[in-house]
């Protein structure tokens, strides 16, 4: 969470910078800020809100230099208030600040009782203390300031003295060192740079510094390391909206070609041999994707297989060890509770395997072994295509590649063809209601919990998803007359159970919806039906998703929430 950037470069890198946090506000968007070195030394401009509320105040009145950092940010110590955007400033020292210092407020007491604060951060510590180590070398001022610091961090710094340097530091949060055409940056993703031409990751507690000319960049010792470049990138789909008006549709459009590379991206092998049992551990939609797959696994395989929510998983002594497979699913590759259970896995001797979207994150690289999907930056913090990517890659574990499979693309694009208009009308429906419920069994109970959390996240409705026959052990009471119930029927061996369930809260004045697979629409009852493409009950999942989705979108505009970003989110969850 947060974004950061800076560049040094030989002509003024204003405009760099703020393209940059555009491309980063994914991260982040309670406020923006950016500190330049300009011929009067360093100025800062900050603003809370989205970066177009920082251009507007740069509008009358832009500092122009060649070295400048930025920060969009996404509020973990202190409220959104411009006094709390970053960058931060103490002394010679500006910072901006992804990550959360563990220990600030006790730093705060050791180094600097009774003095001054202008803001409620975290980051502000860290700047006090860059000025309190600094006795002319900067390495070294940063060097002691990582020595007391516990949490995590990626920093950018400018210091007073050092006009024609930018510094970098690391530790447990993403920084990538970037070679340009026009300069040398620094960024929490690649993407914020155009053209990058070299990309390095600073490791924990690595530092760097960049001139116009070099890059050098060092250990916690303070001697320089040579490292190798990343070789892949994020092979994006697309960037831009590809003409839509938000980026959640434009990739909610992208899904057969998502599904697509990333099939023929898997690698033909049978990474599940040997395991003796399967745990998949994940967060939110990545989780819902874990669903699908355990129960794959276990259906199909005869595998022993559930899925964890990372969260709870790094807290409860799991029982694993050798002869387990952990799969750990992440869209970013970053998240924090994620990423901690992968490392406890690793401690307890499982073998580990990630199914990641960006290459080169910390949870590809620290797991025994990868699969990338190929959904391309996803930008829209409600996730669509990178969902059915990971999907795409549970189906290619548990079923191989079947020829069912390799049409599967065809049968999303369908989905959404024939799906579209219907859910855009079925949603202003439903925009009026308080509550809304999916319910399913099996895997449609899996995939009814995706589209629940896509329903409240963007339209901020409360929705809830059940198996279906577990509604009457008390969730029943909260149905009112009106309330939209969303049943997904694609398996025909649990229709009828799935349809008695769909009859109990009719009989309470429930407005019900069906999706179902095309061959079984006649065959259950609603107020209205929309249809999915006949796949075969295991892969439905990746077609039922799609109207769900196209609900949800349809839902959040017609209450004209703010679609692409929605309120008190961001992209990447790097804090527990
Ligand atoms: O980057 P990750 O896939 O690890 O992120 C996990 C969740 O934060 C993410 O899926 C979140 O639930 C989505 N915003 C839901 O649309």
């Amino acid at each position: 969470m947060c974004g950061i950037i800076g560049e040094i470069g030989k002509v003024n890198v204003m405009g760099d910078i703020l393209e940059g946090l555009k491309k980063l506000e994914y991260r982040g968007y309670d406020s923006a800020g950016v500190a330049v070195f300009t011929d009067a030394g360093v100025r800062r401009v900050r603003a809370v809100g989205s970066i177009a509320a920082l251009e507007e105040k740069l509008r009358n009145d832009a500092p122009a230099g060649t070295l400048a950092i930025g920060h969009s940010r996404w509020a973990t110590n202190g409220k959104v208030t411009e006094a709390n955007a970053h960058p931060h400033r103490a002394g010679k020292f500006t910072a901006v600040h992804n990550g959360i210092i563990e220990n600030a407020a006790a730093l705060k007491a050791e180094y600097f009782a009774g003095a001054a604060f202008e803001s409620e951060t975290d980051t502000e510590v860290v700047v006090k203390l860059l000025d309190r180590f600094y006795t002319g070398d900067v390495g070294e001022a940063i060097r002691r300031t990582e020595a007391v610091l516990t949490g995590s961090w990626a920093l950018g710094i400018l210091c007073d003295d050092c006009p024609g340097t930018l510094f970098a530091a690391a530790s447990g949060s993403p920084l990538l060192v970037i070679e340009t055409g026009n300069g040398r940056c620094i960024a929490s993703d690649a993407g914020a740079v155009q053209d990058p031409v070299s990309v390095t990751k600073l490791e924990n507690r690595e530092y760097a510094a960049l001139t116009a000319n070099a890059v050098t960049i060092y250990n916690e010792k303070g001697e320089p390391v040579q490292k190798a470049p990343l070789t892949a990138t994020a092979g994006a789909l697309t960037l831009d909206k590809g003409g839509y008006e938000h980026y959640m549709m434009s990739e909610i459009m992208q899904q057969p070609e998502a599904v697509r590379r990333t099939l023929a991206a898997v690698p033909d092998e049978d990474y599940i041999r040997d395991a003796r049992e399967i745990v998949i551990v994940a967060c939110g939609s990545a989780y819902h994707t874990g669903l699908v797959g355990a129960r794959l696994f276990e259906s199909v395989r005869r595998i022993r297989a559930h899925a964890e929510i990372a969260s709870e998983f790094r807290y409860a002594d799991p029982l694993i060890g050798p002869g387990t497979l952990c799969i750990f699913v992440s869209q970013s590759g970053e998240t924090a509770d994620t990423l901690a259970a992968l490392r406890l896995a690793k401690e307890k001797g499982a073998r580990t395997l990630a199914i990641v979207n960006v290459p080169g994150s910390a949870i590809a690289t620290e797991s025994d072994e990868v699969i990338l999907t190929r959904a391309g930056r996803e930008i829209a913090v409600a996730t669509t295509k990178a969902y059915s990517a990971q999907l795409a890659v549970f189906y290619c574990l548990a079923l191989g590649k079947t020829e069912a499979l390799g049409r599967l693309p065809e049968a999303i694009y369908t989905a959404i063809a024939e799906n579209d208009e219907k859910c855009r009308r079925v949603a202003e429906r439903i925009a009026g209601c308080r509550n809304i419920f999916f319910i399913g069994r099996l895997l449609d109970n899996a995939v009814s919990q995706e589209g629940s959390l896509k329903m409240k996240e963007i339209s901020y409705l409360n929705s809830q998803a059940y198996a279906a026959g577990e509604l009457k052990h008390g969730t029943i009471s909260l149905v009112e007359p009106g309330a939209p119930v969303i049943a997904t029927v694609t398996d025909e061996t649990i229709l009828t159970k799935t349809a008695s369930n769909l009859h109990e809260v009719k009989a309470r004045g429930a407005f019900t919806i069906v999706i179902a697979a095309k061959h079984l629409a006649d065959k259950i009852e609603a107020d209205l039906t929309l249809t999915v493409p006949d796949v075969g009950p295991l892969l439905a999942p990746s077609v039922a998703v799609v109207p769900m989705q196209l609900m949800s979108y349809y839902t959040a505009k017609a209450l004209g929430c703010e679609i692409d970003k929605p309120r008190n989110l961001a992209k990447s969850v790097t804090v527990e």
